[in-house]
């Protein structure tokens, strides 16, 4: 499984081939141009023609042609005008796309929820008459998946999480009478991409949730849908991991006939993230915690239900930029192991959030570790006699997921700016990772 680029250096002419690998063309008056997503080519291009595996493509100058690899055939070639939107690529004064891309979400959030309850007519049907929802992710995706299945679940339907990386053992449950909606910000996703192909070719239908316009995952669903985040520079993914889960939570209420209380519940999200984005003491109580934390190696978090996701996801998010051991767990795990971690002065980072049981039961676990002096550090909506440390984030409600991670986001920006890392670039990880 790979794509081959070859130059002909006595002629000038460039030949690629796809077979497994994904490979787009770009075309402008600048000339042609050549790469595995539409992401790096915004700036030049505007028009994509997107390849296919087993085509071949051929360039001469500025003529572009493709055939079938297999035939021989020239095929017609369709192209793509970039929309306006996807074009203006910048930091927009911020200095870095991560911080920049933290801070839009006040507005992504909505975009993610700006489809009508009749584009999801169809996909609800098939939702109601399939055996078993499957959702499907790698990384931040998968944690995402793992919201959006929560979700569905909430409103009655038998949904069930997966991982691209860990499948294999479900694959062969899964048959055309189940439904499964793959997640991906890139939608290049080698992992998950292989899985999809396993089931496409077991006549599963797919659904997906993507925020690359023409990406591989969406050409590939029978119910394609868009994050509608606009382009993530930065490698770790921030807004496009909180608009998979606006996207989810719409769905799932439009299911439960519920899509206008959905739209209100996001509309105060969007307005207390403005508000929260706006306070910049919330940024400045991070900002001194990240200058404690340089000298930290192993931090511990911990969360429930949707917060278990919190947690994953706000340590992925550290890891990836800090280089630093953060650590997710749910909180009824503590006893059963991760307690044994902590001595005195080992940060602990407590998601407390949705429920009051959920609330309780972080709550008691940060009181276990607080008994054995780690330094407790709450992220709520209101502070609490047992925080040693406490990160306000609004209240969310129904999507709280959505109100936690933020803290945890900026947490590992300013963080990763303390320790003079590229929170944008970090090292030995790449946006998509299109191999496996
Ligand atoms: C890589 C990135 C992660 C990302 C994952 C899935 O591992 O480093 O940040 O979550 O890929 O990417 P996707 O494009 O499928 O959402």
């Amino acid at each position: 499984r790979n794509t081959f680029v070859v130059l002909d250096h006595k002629t000038g002419m460039v030949i690629a081939i796809r077979q497994g690998s994904p490979l787009v063309a770009g075309h402008s008056k600048k000339g042609i141009f050549l790469a595995s997503d539409t992401l790096p080519l915004l700036k030049n291009v505007d028009h994509i023609v997107y390849v296919d595996d087993d085509q071949l493509v051929e360039v001469r100058g500025t003529d572009l042609s493709i055939y079938s690899a297999k035939s021989g055939k020239k095929l017609k070639v369709k192209k793509h005008k970039l929309s306006q939107k996807i074009e203006k690529i910048d930091r927009d004064g911020f200095p870095h796309f991560m911080i920049k891309e933290i801070f839009e979400q006040q507005h992504t959030v909505l975009e993610a929820a700006s489809y009508s309850e009749g584009e999801f007519t169809d996909l609800i049907k098939k939702i109601k008459k399939s055996k078993k929802v499957y959702t499907i992710g790698a990384g931040t995706a998968a944690f995402a998946a793992g919201q959006i299945a929560r979700f569905l679940r909430n409103v009655g339907i038998d949904a069930q999480e997966l991982r691209s990386y860990e499948s294999e053992n479900y694959l062969p449950l899964i048959s055309k009478k189940d439904l499964v909606i793959a997640v991906s910000q890139s939608g290049e996703t080698a992992d998950t991409l292989e899985v999809i192909e396993v089931l496409k070719n077991k006549e599963v239908e797919i659904a997906s949730i993507v925020n690359m316009i023409g990406s591989t995952l969406t050409r590939s669903s029978d119910y394609p849908f868009f994050s509608r985040s606009g382009p993530e520079i930065c490698v770790a993914s921030t807004k496009a991991y909180t608009s998979q889960i606006v996207w989810g939570y719409v769905l799932s209420k439009t299911i439960d006939g519920k899509f206008n209380e959905a739209q209100k519940v996001i509309a105060k999200l969007s307005k207390d993230l403005k508000k929260y984005f706006a306070d910049k003491k919330h940024q400045t109580v991070l900002k001194k915690l990240a200058k404690k934390l340089v000298k930290q190696d192993h931090v511990f978090v911990l969360g429930k239900n949707q917060h278990f996701y919190t947690a994953l996801e706000g340590a992925l998010k550290i890891k990836e930029i800090t280089y630093k051991h953060f650590e997710g767990f749910s909180a009824g795990e503590l006893k059963h192991g991760v307690i044994a971690l902590i001595e005195k002065g080992t940060p602990v980072i407590g998601v407390v959030g949705g429920t009051k049981q959920e609330q309780n039961d972080v709550l008691s676990s940060l009181i276990e570790v607080k008994a054995r002096k780690a330094k407790v550090i709450g992220i709520a909506d209101k502070t609490n006699e047992f925080f040693d440390i406490h990160l306000y984030s609004p209240d969310g409600g129904e999507l709280d997921a959505v109100a936690k991670v933020v803290p945890f986001q900026l947490l590992s920006y300013y963080l990763a700016i303390e320790l003079k890392n590229d929170p944008d670039k970090p090292r030995n990880l790449a946006k998509s990772v299109t191999v496996k």
